[in-house]
């Protein structure tokens, strides 16, 4: 009797192809100027992200939009509960990166500093029982802001987490730095206008200060922002094409 080994190939992982669109760069694992490869790909993608990249879950980023932010912080001199919704950022497009620093020897850690030299928003806030300095800044409206010389040093680190039996990179924690150098505020505020009106007066003639106080609440936001934003972009992205073998 002649014993038949039959092999079936399930060539399934090559039917399915890959998801990123062609022009779009990838870096080797191995690459001794992996950080090199990476500035280079942000580069290469920067014109298409001021759009978007919807092929592979990339938002827009200019204007860049949250759409809906729960503030919740106790800080020294501030107290602050708020709803921020629709918020628009404009300028994000003209990020620098000044600095990245990968590690992946057993891990996924990353450092990265990004210089952003303007940066307009406008939101819709809800801001209940808050209050900064002896200043009670409750209130809803819309605020304007324009921010210069903002600088995000953001620290994260990832790990790989399978769905349907690929394996796609998550980030799990996200910790930054933020140092914003000038602010200009406006608010339109339906409760309590003429409050919010002495609130803007008082930001924009010491924004270095208030700023200051306001710091622990925007580095905790800017981090739950860029979270949100990697992990949406690497859920699209299976590890093996983020980081080739
Ligand atoms: C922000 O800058 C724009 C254009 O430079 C200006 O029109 C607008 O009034 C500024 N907004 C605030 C709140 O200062």
């Amino acid at each position: 009797m002649i014993a038949k080994v039959i092999i079936i190939c399930v060539c399934v992982v090559g039917a399915l192809g890959k998801v990123t669109p062609d022009y779009f760069p990838q870096c080797k694992r191995s690459d001794p100027q992996i950080e090199k490869c990476v500035l280079d790909a942000i580069e290469a993608i920067r014109p298409r992200l001021k759009t978007g990249i919807p092929e592979v879950n990339v938002p827009a980023l200019d204007p860049f939009t949250v759409p809906t932010l729960k503030l919740d912080k106790t800080a020294p001199n501030l107290r602050i509960k708020a709803t921020v919704k629709h918020a628009k950022a404009f300028g994000g497009s003209n990020f620098r990166v000044e600095k990245l620093r990968l590690n992946l020897n057993n891990k996924y850690a990353a450092e990265m500093k990004i210089v952003l030299p303007k940066l307009s928003v406008v939101a819709d806030y809800d801001v209940r029982g808050s209050r900064l300095l002896t200043l009670d800044i409750s209130g809803k409206g819309k605020l304007r802001g324009n921010f210069t010389g903002i600088t995000v040093v953001a620290k994260g680190i990832g790990k790989p987490v399978e769905k349907d039996g690929v394996e796609y990179l998550q980030v799990e924690k996200v910790v930054t730095r933020v140092r914003i150098n000038h602010g200009q505020v406006a608010f339109d505020d339906t409760e309590r206008p003429l409050a919010a009106a002495s609130a803007a007066t008082f930001f924009n003639a010491s924004p270095g200060v208030v700023l200051d106080i306001l710091n622990p609440l925007i580095e905790e936001t800017s981090a739950v922002v860029i979270k949100a934003f990697v992990n949406k972009i690497l859920g699209a992205i299976p590890i093996k094409e983020v980081l080739a073998d």
